[in-house]
């Protein structure tokens, strides 16, 4: 099929590249040049594994092409796929470049004669497409839906896994305005062989993403929660609880007397807080949506009050320890939200560099991968905020380190290297992935997120 995708960030990209892999012809625009530019001399604009190598191969192939120009791309497709930004504004979902993006596409309708299925990508909230999206369609193209086929089509993509994601999905969900559209939209993932394909409206569809993320995000909360009632009592380490209670076969099963270990148990460990471009952005949209839509939500909004207060509770346990922590070296092993990214969007360490600094310490940040774009957020001005690659240089002389993102570099790094460097031996495990009894054995205080 001839595809045009409009946007060409993490999802735009990915989606267009796979798609052509597929044997899909797709167009890719974006309005920004350098990041056409780019695509054009064979550059990823984001950085995702495995993705540059298929991008150059479909580019090579002919398959996939970059450009500015909108309007010969829906003119020479049969379908638009809208993967545009939907950030979360001050306090509800800000759906601007969703609603240009339509207008757009709408006015170049005005002049096509052959059907053209529009189908809305990006995370919106329900009733988006239905009404913004079909009203602004409608007017810009002065077309009636039906005319033109209107889908939804969320995304289910992680961060560093999302070519393979996309390739092997779960589950292909197609919220649609009518049949034709739906059928029209069916042939994109012919090919995804194993996956079945979710036939719902298209506000079921959008409903299927928040929810998707706001169960995953309120695992996190939940298991965090649990996490400060064993820190209040003594001799209960959650780690030994979660892990117990996930042996339940209901989460995790055995097949041939092995355990499958699904991943979805990893969302039920307890740590400093979720963070990303995604989960946060989602469920506060989702609660805003809620209390417009006329129900109060409880469970999600406290998912989100959990998380705001998970990072601080790493900076109060250790001021108990120290005291005080003004003047006081403290290296942040970590600064991306999750390891394997440069992504540190919403990131945990975020509000606890910023909590730090407020106390009057001094910050040495390091991370394999994301200083630079921690640079962007919170600059390194070698007063008081330090970034470095080199864990050595964080923690000597340090009054204390506190993990952060479970990184493998730090899980590998040897106990000594803790207690012949630091100053004070006090080490905060903000995921619980370090080795408790080793640090204790070389002199170090091991404090744990969820153990007293
Ligand atoms: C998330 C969802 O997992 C995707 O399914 C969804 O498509 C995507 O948002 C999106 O809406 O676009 P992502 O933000 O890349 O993907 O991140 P995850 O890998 O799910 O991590 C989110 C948070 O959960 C992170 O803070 C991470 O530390 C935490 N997490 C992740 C865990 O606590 N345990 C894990 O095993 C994985």
């Amino acid at each position: 099929m001839k595809i045009s995708i409009i946007g060409t960030g993490y999802v735009g990209l990915v989606t267009g590249v796979c798609l052509a892999s597929k044997g899909h012809d797709v167009i890719c625009v974006d309005q920004k040049q350098e990041v056409i530019d780019k695509i054009n001399n064979l550059i990823t604009p984001i950085y995702e594994s495995g993705l540059e190598e298929l991008m150059i191969k479909v580019i090579k192939t002919g398959k996939l092409v970059a450009t500015t120009d909108l309007k010969s791309s829906v003119m020479n497709s049969e379908i638009s796929i809208i993967a545009v930004g939907t950030p979360f504004g001050n306090d509800k979902i800000d759906l601007r470049h969703i609603e240009k993006s339509a207008w757009e596409i709408g006015s170049i309708l005005m002049d096509k004669e052959h059907y053209h299925v529009v189908c809305v990508k990006s995370t919106v909230i329900p009733t988006t497409t239905d009404t913004l999206v079909k009203n602004v369609l409608e007017s810009a193209s002065g077309k009636k839906a039906g005319d033109f086929g209107l889908t939804m089509n969320p995304e289910f993509l992680r961060e560093g896994k999302a070519v393979e994601d996309f390739m092997y999905p779960d589950r292909i969900v197609i919220g649609a305005y009518d049949n034709r559209s739906f059928e029209t939209m069916k042939h994109v993932y012919e090919g995804f062989f194993d996956a079945p394909i979710i036939n719902v409206n298209l506000r079921t569809a959008e409903m299927i993403k928040y929810t998707a993320n706001a169960l995953l995000a309120t695992l996190i909360s939940f298991a965090n929660e649990i996490g400060s009632i064993c820190e209040k009592t003594k001799d209960i380490d959650v780690k030994e609880v979660m892990e117990s209670v996930t042996l339940d076969k209901r989460f995790n099963p055995r097949i041939n007397n092995q355990l499958v270990n699904p991943e979805m148990i990893n969302y039920l460990k307890a740590g400093c807080g979720f963070g990303g471009s995604c989960f946060p952005k989602d469920v506060k949209a989702l609660i805003s949506y809620s209390k417009w839509a006329g129900y109060v939500p409880q469970i999600i909004d406290a998912t989100i009050r959990v998380n705001k207060e998970q990072p601080l509770k790493m900076i109060n346990r250790l001021e108990e320890i120290l005291r005080t922590l003004k003047g006081k070296k403290v290296a942040i092993l970590g600064l991306a939200f999750k390891p394997d990214t440069d992504d540190v969007r919403e990131s945990p360490s975020i509000a606890i560099i910023n909590s730090l600094l407020e106390k009057g310490a001094l910050v040495y940040g390091i991370d394999p991968i994301a200083n630079q774009n921690m640079q962007k957020i919170i600059p390194e001005d070698r007063k008081s905020v330090w970034y470095s690659t080199d864990y050595k240089e964080a923690l000597k002389d340090a009054d204390a380190a506190i993990l952060v993102t479970s990184w493998a570099e730090f899980i590998d790094i040897p106990t000594q290297d803790f207690s012949q460097l630091m100053k004070t031996l006090v080490v905060v495990d903000g995921r619980r992935v370090l080795n408790k009894k080793g640090l204790e054995d070389v002199g170090v205080m091991y404090i744990g997120v969820g153990l007293s």
